[in-house]
């Protein structure tokens, strides 16, 4: 039958973005959307931004596109994350042709821990004006995220693995991360030994800005992925290209990086891309490569020759550039 897939525009530019993303799916393949929603608009209307219908919609599909809530966006995506079982977040920083980028030839992907480290969410004020947090690092959560990201690598053709860590500092925490990545590393004949390289997370952000042709996959802890992806966002340019996955076993969230952008809400001028892309991470995560190579050059294409919307100079609106990909595929 056909896979489900829960579609959750959000608030904002989410509403403009996601039907864009359902419409590449709908000419790809043959599936079941099934509409939810949650965010700010959700909240004002029932008081609440995540309704439990959204949350069992989208632990029940297959997987969910969803596009962004505004200030409700902690409310509504940690827990949507949790829905579908999310061990790694994956955050692909790519350059394309035809695009301003300060570094033209990045092509990494940031696979981050996503469940624990210093995002546990153990924070206490121990006494008057002293304030602890607790840093999470687990065997298990450390060999699934290492697996995960060097098959990653294996499958997507990317030759470098980098490990990110400051295990000289955090000998305890990121000494145990880093233990389970080389165990991990050694299991993996693909990936040459020589091109696994354990990289402390501070000189690493540095060389991602000065040379980052030199890196592929990074596996990360939390926070430091959650940083340096950030950062590798930077040297491509422009939010409104950046996908992402939150994978779980068998389900998987996967929206755009960026947020509701208010600012330009309602003028239909979003640019659709990274939505789509993480459109295509979905179509990948549910077995479908082909297509989901298909919708990439789509992307791609169109970002060379345009249609381009306004942050990208050009002044096509959301629809144009969807249509667009849409006639490429
Ligand atoms: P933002 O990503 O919404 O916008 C930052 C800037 O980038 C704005 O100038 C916006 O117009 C532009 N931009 C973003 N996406 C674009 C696109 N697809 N096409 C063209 N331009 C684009 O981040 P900001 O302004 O910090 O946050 C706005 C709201 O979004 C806040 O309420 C925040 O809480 C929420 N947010 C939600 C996230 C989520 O749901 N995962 C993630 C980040 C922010
Ligand atoms: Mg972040």
């Amino acid at each position: 039958s056909a896979d489900r897939i829960a579609v959750v525009p959000g608030d904002g530019i989410g509403q403009e973005v996601v039907p864009v993303a359902v419409d590449v799916l709908d000419a790809v393949g043959n599936f079941e959307f099934v509409h939810a929603n949650a965010g700010d608009a959700v909240a004002a209307e029932t008081g609440d931004p995540l309704p439990d219908a959204t949350y069992e919609t989208v632990a029940d599909a297959d997987a969910t596109i969803f596009g962004a809530a505004g200030d409700t966006a902690a409310d509504v995506v940690l827990p949507l994350r949790e829905a579908v079982g999310s061990f790694a977040n994956v955050r692909p920083a790519r350059a394309y042709p035809g695009v301003d980028a300060l570094q033209p030839e990045t092509d990494l992907v940031f696979v981050r821990e996503n469940t624990e480290g210093v995002y546990a969410g153990i924070e206490d004020e121990i006494t008057e004006g002293v304030s602890t947090l607790t840093r999470v690092v687990t065997d298990d959560a450390s060999r699934d995220i290492a697996e995960f990201g060097f098959d990653y690598a294996v499958e997507n053709g990317y030759d470098d693995v980098t490990v990110a860590h400051k295990a000289n500092v955090m000998r305890e925490t990121d000494g145990r991360f880093l233990d389970r990545c080389r165990e991990v590393a050694r299991e993996h004949p693909d990936i040459d030994e020589s091109e696994v390289d354990e990289a402390l997370m501070d000189a690493l952000a540095m060389h991602l800005v000065q040379r980052p042709t030199d890196y592929g996959v990074v596996v990360c802890p939390n926070l430091a992925g959650d940083v340096l992806s950030d950062l590798a966002a930077g040297l491509v340019g422009g939010l409104g290209l950046l996908p992402s996955a939150n994978v779980g076993r068998e389900n998987g969230l996967f929206e755009p990086v960026h947020g509701s952008a208010p600012d330009i809400a309602g003028d239909g001028v979003a640019n659709p891309s990274a939505t789509v892309l993480s459109a295509a991470m979905l179509l990948e995560h549910l077995g479908y490569d082909e297509e989901a190579g298909r919708v990439r050059d789509a992307v791609e294409s169109v970002l060379e020759a345009g249609p381009r919307t306004p942050d990208l100079g050009g002044d096509a609106t959301t629809d144009d550039v969807g249509n667009a990909i849409l006639d490429e595929l």
